[in-house]
């Protein structure tokens, strides 16, 4: 089994190139489906996320040419067949097939497992946006077969501003008869990046990153060039490895705009940033500054940035605060901060942080994403060696993150365990 193996202390200066973003990414390679002729995305992160999508695409029959940071894809001699679970269940993001097969060929039938370490996650959402237009929706245990005779566009309202949601009705109704709205639509700038894709196939997509998103359904979608944004959860989760141990640690291929709570976070932190265009450049200050944060939807502060700011928490003077108000079990991370050394308590949705508390290097688990990007931030603060298990959980989402940190001084190897 491999492990993250970490040798704490180390100041880390130089500079780390952000990739593409995951959460665009996964969503960008099954809308791929849509288009009548081939497709060129650019900036693909290379992580066993996206390589997981493109083998839903090969298994579907789709022509897919992965060349270092893009991906070439051509839909025109994919066969519409149900996707078992073995392949479906690797990523939870393989649900955006539903909305593009349906869209498509107003047919899909998919395994899909429910249910994630972080929360029940259900997809009730996409599967009503499904029936508004004109779906049937038929569940079987983890089978899910949605067929339509047509798909008509219609006013859609969603209870909560679900990003998955968002997205999956967009990519079923972009060649719906008529005009669908989705209201209280997710904000995030990974729909930007969808919508945008779409239209340059030819989609009719106007609203994406208001709360209201107009499709106005088309025809036929076309080829098209397309490039990912660059990944604001992987940028952010730099970024506080600099405000801890970073002497001119800079974060090139950013976008500041979509960092701003992060950021300004940072600031009442006593953390400065110097922002450029398109990088950031940190400095770990000689003092951290107590906080509070809630997670909230875009622009709020990201959920996905909430497990690796804790870490940053530890260390402020004073008690700080954090609640997670997306997902219900997102605290996964905090029996192995305390481990370390950490004084930290949870409380239903809520965690209370007392600091500052060095940490010190020992076994640790990845129990989800977040959570081992979490533990990776704290052994590159602990003292001594940490050891990191079940790292697939990192490698999914950060591109080649040992050679990253390696490069900016970081003592960090992966290993084989038994
Ligand atoms: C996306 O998940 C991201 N994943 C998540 O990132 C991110 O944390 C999340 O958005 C919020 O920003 C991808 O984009 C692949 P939601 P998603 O639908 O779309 C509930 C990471 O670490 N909900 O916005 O699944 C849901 O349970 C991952 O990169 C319903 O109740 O998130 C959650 O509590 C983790 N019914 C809340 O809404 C639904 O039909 C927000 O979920 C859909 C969602």
């Amino acid at each position: 089994m491999k492990a993250i193996k970490i040798e704490g202390g180390k100041t880390l200066s130089g500079s780390i190139r952000v990739s593409g973003a995951k959460n665009s990414a996964v969503a960008l390679i099954p809308a791929a489906i849509l288009a009548s002729d081939k497709v060129t995305i650019c900036n693909v992160p290379d992580i066993t996320d996206t390589d997981a999508l493109a083998e839903i695409l090969t298994f579907l029959g789709a022509k897919v040419n992965r060349a270092s940071e893009s991906i070439v894809i051509d839909p025109t001699s994919i066969e519409n067949k149900e996707i078992p679970s073995e392949i479906s269940k690797k990523l939870r993001a393989s649900y955006y097939f539903m909305g593009a097969l349906l869209g498509k060929y107003k047919k899909v039938s998919m395994y899909f497992p429910g249910g994630c370490s972080i929360g029940k996650r259900p997809i009730n959402l996409h599967l009503k946006g499904f029936e508004s237009l004109g779906a049937k929706v038929t569940i079987e245990k983890d089978k899910y077969l949605v067929e339509a005779d047509e798909l008509k566009g219609c006013p859609i309202y969603l209870d909560i501003a679900s990003v998955g949601a968002t997205i999956n009705i967009m990519l079923a109704a972009v060649l719906a008869k008529g005009e669908t709205i989705i209201d209280n639509a997710a904000k995030e700038p990974e729909i930007v990046n969808v919508a945008t894709f779409l239209n340059s196939m030819g989609a009719r997509i106007t609203g994406a990153g208001t709360s209201k998103i107009r499709i106005k359904g088309v025809p036929k979608l076309n080829g098209c060039f397309h490039e990912v944004i660059p990944d604001r959860i992987e940028a952010g989760t730099y970024a506080i490895i600099g405000a801890l141990c970073g002497s001119y640690l800079k974060i090139d291929n950013v976008i500041p705009k979509h960092l701003e709570s992060l950021l300004l976070k940072l600031e009442e932190m006593g953390v400065d940033s110097e922002v450029g265009e398109d990088y950031i450049v940190l400095n770990k200050p000689s003092s951290y500054k107590a906080v509070s944060i809630k997670t909230m939807v875009y622009p709020g502060f990201p959920t996905d940035l909430q497990q690796p700011f804790t870490v940053l928490l530890t260390q402020a003077k004073g008690t700080s605060s954090v609640e997670e108000t997306i997902f219900e079990n997102r605290f996964m991370h905090v029996p192995y901060l305390n481990k370390m050394g950490a004084n930290i308590v949870t409380v239903g949705n809520k965690a209370s942080i007392k600091g500052p508390t060095p940490l010190v290097g020992c076994e640790v688990e990845a129990t989800d994403l977040r959570a081992g990007a979490a533990l990776v931030i704290a052994a590159l603060i602990a003292e001594g060696e940490t050891i990191i298990t079940n790292v697939e959980h990192i490698l999914r989402g950060y591109e080649e993150i040992v050679e990253k940190l390696t490069n900016v001084g970081a003592k960090i190897e992966i290993i084989e365990i038994d």
